[in-house]
């Protein structure tokens, strides 16, 4: 071999050998993320004893829509969990009965069928135990079980959908099935299909390569410890301000999250670790809905989480690895509501 012969061969062994390592980096690192997330499923989720029927999830569908569930007739679901916006409202805290604010930011329904329980604090333990509550809280609907069955009671074509949702039933309009109906429609609201899921299922080019160290750092810095799962997130509970307490603007004193519920002291401050799918979609963030830019909430879970300063590439390319994130939305075609009887009450009028 010449010189210039020999130096091309070195330089092509070489060049071999770098794109073998990169890819081999490539596999470990898919392999690490296959460890610890999950894509999300083809399927919608089953609910356990709460069968999806298609009579079922129509049924759910024009409840979630429906704002005579509201005692002043003007607020659904979809007021606070728009399907249009990623399944949250956009609000710091949401608004709801009378314009009142509430005192925590709305989460998404979306993939929330995988969170293992719900709410901010995990009040509930699924989404039909969920759904009951907001019809109920005065700051939402502000409505009474009662209230709520006699109303779609008087909504005459409401009877044939609950019979045909849950058959074999003689009185099928109450306030359970309405929860179930909502429930198994909420299962549907799932985003497949994110670049995040391609990757996981080996499409090794669905992230950038920014992405790819965003999802490095990631793992590297900790965030696993608690975003994991197929919602990276929802699988348990942490402490907000595990190392250090955020400031009082963003964790306020008055909520100690789990703590109302367990009473424990090793509860306060205790909240579910939040999904972070289609994380992009629903600023602001955290419970209080006190941080409206990513970049910056990546940051604050730096310093309170892992007690860690993350550099400014650290947090610009775990944002856009969180964007890698964000799934096909939910296609919804707006429901036909049945129209109110003469029974149906009036819209209160002060
Ligand atoms: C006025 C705004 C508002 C309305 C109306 C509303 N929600 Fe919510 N929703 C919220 C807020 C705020 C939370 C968080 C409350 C908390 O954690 O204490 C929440 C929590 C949830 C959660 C829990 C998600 C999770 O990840 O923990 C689900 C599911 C949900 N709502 C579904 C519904 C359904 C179904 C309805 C209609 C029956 C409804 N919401 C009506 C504001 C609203
Ligand atoms: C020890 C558990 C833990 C670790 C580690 C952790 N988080 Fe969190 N994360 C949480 C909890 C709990 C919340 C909800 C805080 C609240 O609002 O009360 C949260 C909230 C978030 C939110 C806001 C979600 C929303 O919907 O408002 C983002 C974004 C986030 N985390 C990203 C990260 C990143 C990035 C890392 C690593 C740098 C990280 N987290 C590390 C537990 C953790």
């Amino acid at each position: 071999m010449d010189r210039l012969l020999r130096a091309k061969y070195a330089v092509s062994v070489v060049l071999t050998m770098a794109a073998f390592s990169a890819g081999a980096q490539a596999d470990e690192l898919q392999a690490r993320a296959n460890a610890l997330f999950k894509p999300i499923p083809a399927q919608p989720p089953a609910l356990p004893g709460n069968q999806a029927t298609a009579a079922r999830v129509a049924l759910g569908k024009a409840l979630y829509f429906d704002r005579r569930l509201s005692k002043s007739q003007q607020i659904s679901c979809n007021s606070c969990h728009d399907v249009g916006t990623g399944g949250a409202d956009q609000q710091r805290t949401s608004i709801g009965h009378n314009w009142q604010r509430g005192p925590r930011n709305s989460p998404t329904t979306f993939n929330a069928a995988y969170n293992f329980v719900q709410f901010w604090d995990g009040r509930a333990k699924d989404l039909a135990e969920q759904a009951g509550g907001p019809m109920q809280n005065p700051l939402e609907m502000a409505n009474t079980p009662d209230a709520v069955v006699a109303t779609l009671k008087s909504i005459p074509d409401y009877l044939p959908r609950f019979k045909a949702a849950f058959p074999g039933t003689a009185d099928p309009i109450t306030l359970d099935n309405a929860t179930s109906a909502i429930a198994v429609f909420e299962a549907t609201l799932v985003t497949p299909n994110a670049p995040f899921d391609k990757y996981l299922r080996g499409d090794a080019n669905a992230l950038t390569h920014e992405q790819k160290e965003g999802l490095r750092t990631f793992m590297d810095k900790g965030c696993i410890a608690c975003h994991r799962g197929v919602n990276i997130g929802g699988e348990m509970y942490a402490k907000f301000g595990l190392i250090k307490a955020p400031g009082s603007d963003i964790r306020p004193a008055a909520d100690k999250g789990r703590f109302a519920i367990s009473k424990s002291s090793g509860d306060e401050f205790v909240y579910k670790v939040p999904t972070l799918r289609n994380i992009t979609l629903t600023a602001p963030y955290f419970h209080s809905g006190q941080v409206r830019d990513l970049g910056e909430a990546v940051k604050i879970m730096g310093e309170a989480q892992l007690g860690q300063k993350l550099s400014d590439t650290d947090v610009n390319n775990i944002v856009l690895f969180l964007g890698s994130l964000t799934g096909a939305q939910p296609k919804v075609d707006y429901p036909v509501l049945p129209p109110s009887g003469p029974d149906t009450p009036a819209p209160p009028y002060p």
